[in-house]
């Protein structure tokens, strides 16, 4: 038996998945993502998650918040609504700056965002004949209620940002969970942006899923050095989930490509297109956004003429600090990752080909454990025997509420545990006639493919330990 791993002359490294179309292939079809209204000829990169998308988006969420709220004792949890006051997006700045700059190609009409042009080519027909930039404002509006159509005080947006939900709590979680500095806030769920050009698979949609942390700390912290610590815990992280460090990068943005609130920004880099002269895109990043937006939502800050910077806004988001008796607003290091990019990049690095003895080729998906959306498959080696399938059907059961399990009985036993190496089940259970004399099973590992046997009465604790999570070491901030 062989593995393989795709190399290619573009970039001669070790890759795991050749491209994003092979994982689009064995996401449709295997469950894990649809293509979105496809029964209406699709909404464009809208993608649904089918029942093992579900499982292992699930599992990344849960493991990212057993991480940073369970694991370590200086961040809390918060779940906010996703459509806030409008105020919110004026104040955080979205309203004024957060567009793309679109551009027309005078040839074939297309439009196209400015910054994502090479060579002054357009992508559809080769011309370079263009319009002026002009801005576009990518927050998706609705308006609420029933109001008329033109009625400018009854907009609303989606938000495209989880952070905003943290930073209008800052007082509400500190004064309620008595925290001092520094602490963090995380929260995860959908944001939404009119992306001009959504694409390549989920990794660009328009709705998608975020997972972010906002870390208060002093104006007088080492805010470089924690930008500098948060990326280090993410690398680490990332590679707990499976995701390979060479396929990992880093990019220092520079000053005219960071967002308006940041003062640094770092982006992790995944190597999503393997295949391509430009292999890397963002995966995450993480940014010290300063005091800008406690500061902006804030009622007391005036400005040069002493008129108050934000007279909507009825409360002062800053912190007093009881050890020095000081009062000010505190600075933020926010770690910001996308749930559907993080997803892209474990299926890509799981992926595996293994050719058998006899030249047959499977795809085994390498799922860390902890990740996979099923922990164990029993499978009846005789579906036609009651003993046997009752058995069976008995094991799942009891295993059930001790971790995700199915029972399976479609097909013979090598397609069953090829279904099963190909959607990354870490074990499948067989129950065989020898099961009913001496209660024992057949427990088969998917990346090597050996067998044990093992009683029974000592399955549960068996799977269990062998699908623990390897455990993270957290240094602490300094
Ligand atoms: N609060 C900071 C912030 O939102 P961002 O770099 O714009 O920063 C953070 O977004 C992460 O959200 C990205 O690194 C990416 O993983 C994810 N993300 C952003 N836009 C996305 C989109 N259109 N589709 C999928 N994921 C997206």
């Amino acid at each position: 038996m062989r593995f393989t791993n795709f190399t290619n002359s573009v970039n001669p490294v070790f890759v795991t998945a050749p491209n994003i179309d092979t994982i689009v292939s064995l996401a449709k079809r295997r469950g894990f993502v649809f293509p979105s209204s496809e029964i209406y000829g699709g909404l464009g990169s809208a993608w649904d998650y089918g029942p093992l998308g579900v499982e292992l988006c699930n599992n990344v969420k849960q493991a990212w918040w057993r991480w940073l709220v369970y694991e370590r004792d200086d961040i809390e949890g918060v779940d906010s609504s996703i459509i806030l006051n409008r105020f919110v997006w004026k104040y955080s700045g979205h309203e004024a700056t957060f567009n793309d700059w679109l551009i027309d190609c005078r040839k074939c009409k297309g439009r196209f965002r400015a910054d994502k042009i090479v060579d002054n080519k357009c992508p559809s027909c080769g011309a370079s004949d263009w319009t002026e930039a002009r801005p576009f404002n990518t927050m998706l509006q609705t308006k609420l209620g029933a109001v008329a159509d033109d009625d400018p005080t009854a907009v609303a947006y989606l938000r495209p940002e989880t952070a905003q939900g943290i930073f209008i709590n800052f007082l509400n979680v500190q004064t309620t969970m008595r925290r001092k500095l520094p602490f963090g806030i995380a929260q995860v769920g959908k944001s939404f942006r009119n992306e001009v050009t959504p694409g390549n698979f989920i990794l660009r949609t328009r709705e998608f899923e975020q997972m972010e942390m906002e870390y208060f700390v002093s104006p007088t912290a080492e805010h470089s050095k924690l930008v500098d610590y948060w990326v280090e815990q993410y690398l680490e992280w990332f590679n707990f989930l499976g995701v390979i460090r060479e396929n990992l990068s880093l990019y220092e943005v520079p000053e005219d490509e960071r967002a308006h609130y940041s003062k640094r920004t770092v982006d992790v880099m995944y190597r999503y297109f393997p295949e391509r002269e430009k292999p890397w895109e963002e995966l995450m990043g993480i940014a010290w956004r300063t005091d800008f937006d406690l500061r902006s939502h804030s009622s007391k800050p005036t400005n040069e003429e002493g008129k108050r910077v934000n007279p909507d806004s009825t409360e002062d988001l800053s912190y007093f600090d009881e050890s020095t008796k000081q009062r000010f607003y505190p600075h933020v290091i926010e770690p910001a990752a996308g749930v559907n990019r993080t997803v892209l990049a474990v299926l890509m690095d799981a992926y595996s080909e293994k050719t058998n003895d006899k030249g047959e080729t499977r795809v085994i998906l390498k799922l860390s454990p902890q990740l996979a959306p099923i922990k164990a498959a029993i499978l009846p080696l005789a579906k036609n025997k009651p003993e046997i399938v009752g058995m069976a059907k008995a094991i799942k059961r009891s295993l059930q509420p001790v971790l995700r399990a199915v029972y399976d009985d479609t097909g013979g036993i090598g397609k069953l545990y090829a279904r099963q190496d190909e959607i990354g089940t870490p074990f499948c259970v067989t129950v065989d006639h020898q099961s009913l004399e001496d209660e024992a099973v057949t427990v088969r590992d998917r990346d090597t493919w050996e067998q044990e046997r093992v009683k029974v009465s000592d399955l549960a604790e068996h799977l269990q330990k062998r699908l623990k999570p390897y455990p993270v070491v957290v240094p602490e901030v300094s």
